[in-house]
């Protein structure tokens, strides 16, 4: 399928006003192959055509499902793993007493949530902890809630969390895990927009908000962080992905190691 300049730039102002996310006109290929489907669906055989009939007439759910398939939904359990070292770190000089709370913001799919409930249930028990995850695409809020992932999704997971916190997959399930509804029991997800007033989740030991701020630019980035740093406690920390620095920014937090920014 075509999608002409015009079109392109209709989806990706429409996609930047939900967003904050830009979309370069290198971009304009990948949108087709996203969003052909939704036009096929819709029975229209130009991209052209959904533009016009459908995302310009503004349809509240069709654009949800717009911004679903443009968003980069890519994650694995323990991805980054010098987070969760030094997150074991933090839990193992925790004030006892206090609920220790994290919240995975960006969450996608929830794997990034699990990895951190599974070091969290190994760490400090079953109880004691809760995490919230949230995310722009309803479809990953969705699928975090279900909680069943490819194996392939794993690979980076310890054989005794597997054991311990997963169960696998057999007949149709083949080839797949889910995660144990003990672990499941304290964790939650829910749809939200980092670029909109955040929602009143509490506030949190730990914030994860990696590999989300890498498609904003200075501006909104900084803006983000600087409306989540009030929902991290003193002492807490942020971590973001380690392509994305903060170095540059007037955030107010405090850089202690690569990726990991301490709200003192
Ligand atoms: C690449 S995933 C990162 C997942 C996980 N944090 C990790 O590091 O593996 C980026 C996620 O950011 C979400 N996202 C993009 N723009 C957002 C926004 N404005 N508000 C909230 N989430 C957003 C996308 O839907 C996507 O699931």
């Amino acid at each position: 399928m075509q999608l002409s300049e015009r079109s392109f730039n209709v989806v990706a102002d429409v996609f930047h006003r939900v967003s904050g996310i830009r979309l370069v006109p290198a971009k304009r290929q990948l949108v087709i192959g996203r969003l052909q489907k939704l036009a096929t669906e819709k029975g229209l055989s130009s991209l052209d055509e959904y533009v016009d009939k459908v995302i310009k007439a503004g349809d509240e759910r069709e654009l949800v499902r717009v911004v679903d398939r443009l968003t980069t939904n890519e994650t694995y359990f323990f991805r980054e793993p010098a987070h969760f070292e030094f997150l074991a770190d933090m839990v193992a000089r925790r004030r006892p007493g206090q609920e220790f709370r994290v919240w995975s913001a960006a969450s996608s799919s929830g794997e990034e949530a699990y990895s951190i409930a599974m070091l969290l249930a190994d760490k400090i028990g079953l109880s004691g902890w809760k995490i919230v995850g949230t995310d722009l695409s309803t479809a990953m809020v969705d699928a975090a809630r279900k909680a069943l992932y490819p194996m392939e999704r794993a690979r980076n997971t310890s054989p005794q969390y597997l054991k311990r916190f997963c169960m696998r997959g057999s007949g149709p399930y083949e080839g797949q895990l889910l995660v144990s509804k003990e672990l499941r029991a304290n964790v939650s997800f829910e749809q939200a927009n980092l670029m909109q007033p955040l929602p009143d989740i509490g506030k949190f030991d730990v914030v994860f908000l990696r590999n989300v701020l890498i498609y904003f630019d200075a501006d909104a980035k900084l803006d983000i962080v600087r409306r989540v740093s009030p929902l991290i406690k003193p002492g807490g920390y942020l971590f973001t992905g380690h392509s994305e620095s903060l170095s540059n920014l007037p955030t107010g937090l405090t850089s202690v190691k690569p990726a990991v920014y301490a709200r003192t």
